[in-house]
């Protein structure tokens, strides 16, 4: 099947460009290369590098421009100062200019240092987002959040900047572990629970074909998450208000994600398991149908992420993460939740309330 390149706009004040998405555009990256580019700094790790990094160089060197690649750990444990530190080091070292360009290639942990390097190095340079995991196709190299963890929190520290492009080829799932499938599929069901549950029913219809990783599905469930999150951030780049409902189920995740340490759970996942914790509170506090919740989780278990989460040391433990959450405002932890399927509320929850929710999905 000869599929089409399709491009999304992004249109923001901090800038716009193209999310090209096709089969094979890891060959022709060299084209979101500014023709000023002094040099690229390929930022990648170990285990992206094995699998793409030749044909990546490749492609990069088509432009003529030299390429140096800097390596970071894998994983989500190494999103931290220290790592980040490393992309300085080895970028100062090698005398780049501000005309330099970083690309980034590997899932959301090396988009989001990369492109965190990119807003702050010289205090800023250009940067293309080359995702490589379902995760960060759909979602994470797509708006210009860049971050990266502190031990008090999850993406705590770090910076909107957009990237001059996104480069997705659609061609690189073959080596990526279920788990990390799954990690993204619930990205992907998170966009019809928040905009469009017509999209819901289709992602409900064609769970099967979207594990198994058929193409025609997954061209399709990554152009139209592309356009949904496209869509939102034009509206919205710096999260004053509508870009919050992108955050769907992320208070109870990344209270998962920082309780268990980070790494224990992928993002994705403690995201799956707070859609199904989002949608039992939107039940509890706003009537949204028992029934949807148990779509959601009937759905979360389909695309294969966990629908209970770890008790961690109690209630209290759990509503001391949640505090700590960027979402909080004076103290009032703000959840994003559902009257019914498409549309979202930002809401503040009674304490007990909350405390039923967690009891009731975790062990
Ligand atoms: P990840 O970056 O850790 O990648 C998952 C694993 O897959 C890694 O081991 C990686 O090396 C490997 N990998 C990458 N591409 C591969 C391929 N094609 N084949 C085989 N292995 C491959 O995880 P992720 O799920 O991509 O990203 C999660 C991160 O994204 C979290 O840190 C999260 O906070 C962040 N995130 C950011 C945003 C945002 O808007 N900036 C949105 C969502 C998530
Ligand atoms: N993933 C949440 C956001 O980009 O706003």
């Amino acid at each position: 099947m000869n599929t089409p390149l399709q491009t999304v706009s992004v249109a923001t004040p901090g800038g716009h460009y193209p999310i090209n998405i096709a089969p094979g555009r890891l060959d022709t990256l060299a084209q979101s290369i500014p023709a000023d580019a002094t040099t690229i700094a390929l930022i990648t790790n170990p285990v992206i590098h094995a699998l793409m990094g030749e044909r990546v160089t490749a492609a990069l060197n088509q432009t003529g421009c030299p390429v140096m690649t800097v390596m970071l750990p894998d994983g989500e444990s190494h999103k931290n100062l220290d790592t980040l530190n490393k992309i300085f080091d080895a970028m100062l070292g090698a005398k780049l200019d501000r005309k330099c360009v970083i690309v980034a290639l590997g899932g959301g942990v090396i988009g989001d240092m990369a492109g965190f390097a990119a807003a702050v190095y010289m205090r800023g340079v250009r940067f293309v987002q080359v995702p490589t995991t379902l995760l960060s196709q759909v979602d994470s190299s797509v708006g210009g959040k860049t971050a990266v963890n502190h031990p008090m929190g999850k993406n705590m520290i770090g910076a909107f900047y957009q990237p001059i492009a996104v480069e997705i080829d659609t061609n690189v799932f073959n080596t990526l572990p279920d788990r990390e499938m799954s990690a993204g599929l619930a990205e992907v069901i998170k966009y019809g629970l928040i905009l469009d549950p017509e999209f819901f029913e289709w992602c409900e219809k064609h769970v099967v074909g979207l594990r198994a990783r058929d193409p025609e599905l997954l061209a399709i469930a990554i152009r139209r998450s592309c356009e949904y999150k496209a869509w939102v951030v034009s509206k919205d780049e710096r999260e004053t208000g509508l870009r919050a409902i992108l955050n769907l189920g992320h208070t109870f995740g990344h209270a998962i994600e920082a309780g268990m340490g980070y790494g224990e759970w992928l993002h994705g996942e403690a995201v799956g398991c707070g859609l199904v914790m989002a949608a039992d509170l939107s039940a509890e506090l706003l009537g949204f149908p028992q029934s949807d919740v148990q779509r959601v989780r009937d759905l979360v278990t389909a695309i294969g992420c966990p629908t209970v989460g770890p008790r961690l040391g109690g209630v209290e433990q759990w509503m001391s993460l949640m505090q700590g959450d960027k979402k909080t405002e004076a103290g009032e932890i703000k959840f994003v939740l559902m009257p019914k399927i498409g549309e979202t509320i930002r809401r503040t929850a009674p304490a007990e309330m909350v405390a039923r929710v967690i009891l009731r999905n975790t062990v």
